[in-house]
């Protein structure tokens, strides 16, 4: 039997993780199931932003490379961020997006895998993921990208020449969580070397990078970190490969003396070899500020009632008849939810128009993410009650939710 909304408003009074939600600020009348893509804004973001723009910059200028820190701030958050993802520090920074730093770490995983030339990478991983690994291959001699129908069928590709395996950790579309221990194991009893993408869990669930042997890592800002729109990126690379590891983009922040101005590039010890050029202070600045949250948030408990989240909106929409892609099995999902309509644009742009706000992925999925930090059980119940008014009125056939935007 489904919970009552009453039931719902106890066991979210009764639960310390709902606290978090006063961290925020979340426009009155929506209920905002986007965090998978865009996190919400934390409450004291715009006051540092404000700080650093106008003081940092407006009065200290130039000195504030020095003065105010910015120089170290990649490293610095690199090591915020290492503890949500199970990394000891130093093996973590922060630059980039995902795509470039994708480029950046699985060149460096190709060279340390001189013999073989395989990649492979999974066929419905986020689109990105495949531009990036066809770029990467196509610029080493006799290299080539192998595309996986489904994770499921790594083991019989994994071979001899596999060089690199690149996978997410939670799949973009349907919120399938993988086995990152076992199959980072497979992968390397194959010789090869493998690269996670964490865009889909860093910062929803307890990631453990170091205990399960991981080589590289790549995730986002802007998502359940809540670093704000096209928040800087992080990568990873295990303290182990650090001193071998040789990234394609040599830039000047990544060379051991950027200020001798010498012409021959030197990589940094450690991480640092993997900055490219200056770092995008604002940016940082945000997602330092989304990064205190993280000093009040237990991964653990975030992630129990993450599934809970989950749980309740999947046996709401039960009696909807509509397909869900996601897995039941907790050890199996991520932090979203994927349902399946045929006319899933039209049908999520009334639900955006109710104020529920989610998002759609072609061909059919509308996708709802459930953020702990700062979604309740009652948010869940509304939101399901919405999509069950918006289906049984038939509102979604209006003209208008057929109207496409540029970004779905
Ligand atoms: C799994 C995954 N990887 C990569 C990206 C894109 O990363 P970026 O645009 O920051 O390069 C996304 C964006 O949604 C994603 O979901």
């Amino acid at each position: 039997m489904t919970p009552t909304r009453a039931a719902c408003a106890a066991l979210d009074a009764a639960d310390p993780v709902a606290a978090l939600r006063d961290e925020f600020t979340l426009p009155e009348g929506v209920l905002y199931l986007d965090g998978n893509s865009l996190g919400a804004l934390p409450r004291h973001t715009a006051a540092r932003i404000a700080a650093v723009v106008e003081q940092e910059w407006g009065q200290g200028l130039i000195r504030s490379w020095n003065d105010a820190g910015w120089y170290a701030m990649p490293r610095g958050l690199g090591n915020r961020i290492a503890p949500l993802i199970g990394a000891a520090d130093g093996q973590v920074v922060v630059c980039d997006s995902t795509s470039v730093n994708l480029f950046k770490v699985l060149g460096a995983a190709l060279r340390l895998r001189p013999g073989r030339r395989t990649v492979l990478a999974e066929h419905a991983s986020f689109p990105t993921d495949l531009y990036i690994t066809e770029g990467v291959t196509g610029l080493f001699d006799g290299a080539r990208t192998v595309l996986l129908p489904t994770a499921a069928d790594l083991d019989r590709h994994l071979g001899d020449d596999t060089a690199v395996v690149v996978l997410s950790h939670a799949d973009y579309r349907t919120g399938e969580l993988l086995d990152m221990a076992a199959v980072t194991e497979r992968v390397h009893a194959a010789g090869a070397l493998v690269v996670w993408d964490l865009c889909h869990t860093a910062g929803a669930l307890p990631v453990e990078l170091d205990r399960c042997a991981v080589d590289f890592a790549v995730g986002c800002g802007y998502k359940y970190l809540n670093g704000g729109p096209g928040a800087p990126a992080f990568l990873y690379v295990a303290e182990r490969h650090q001193a071998d590891a040789r990234q394609p983009l040599s830039g000047w922040f990544g060379h051991t003396r950027p200020f001798a101005f010498e012409p021959g590039f030197e990589p940094a010890e450690g991480i640092g070899r993997f900055l490219t050029g200056t770092p995008p202070l604002l940016g940082l600045a945000a997602l330092d500020a989304s990064l205190d949250v993280w000093e009040k948030a237990d991964l653990t408990a975030l992630r129990a009632t993450s599934l809970e989240l989950t749980d309740l909106f999947l046996a709401l929409v039960e009696p909807l008849g509509l397909e869900s892609v996601t897995p039941r099995e907790h050890a199996r999902r991520g932090s979203h939810v994927s349902l399946r309509h045929p006319d899933g644009y039209a049908v999520m742009q009334a639900l955006i128009a109710r104020g529920v706000i989610g998002d759609f992925r072609a061909p059919d999925l509308m996708r709802f993410g459930f953020t702990p930090l700062y979604l309740r059980r009652t948010d869940v119940f509304d939101a399901a009650a919405h999509l069950a008014g918006v289906l049984a009125s038939g509102e979604w056939q209006e003209e208008r939710f057929a109207r496409k935007g540029a970004v779905t």
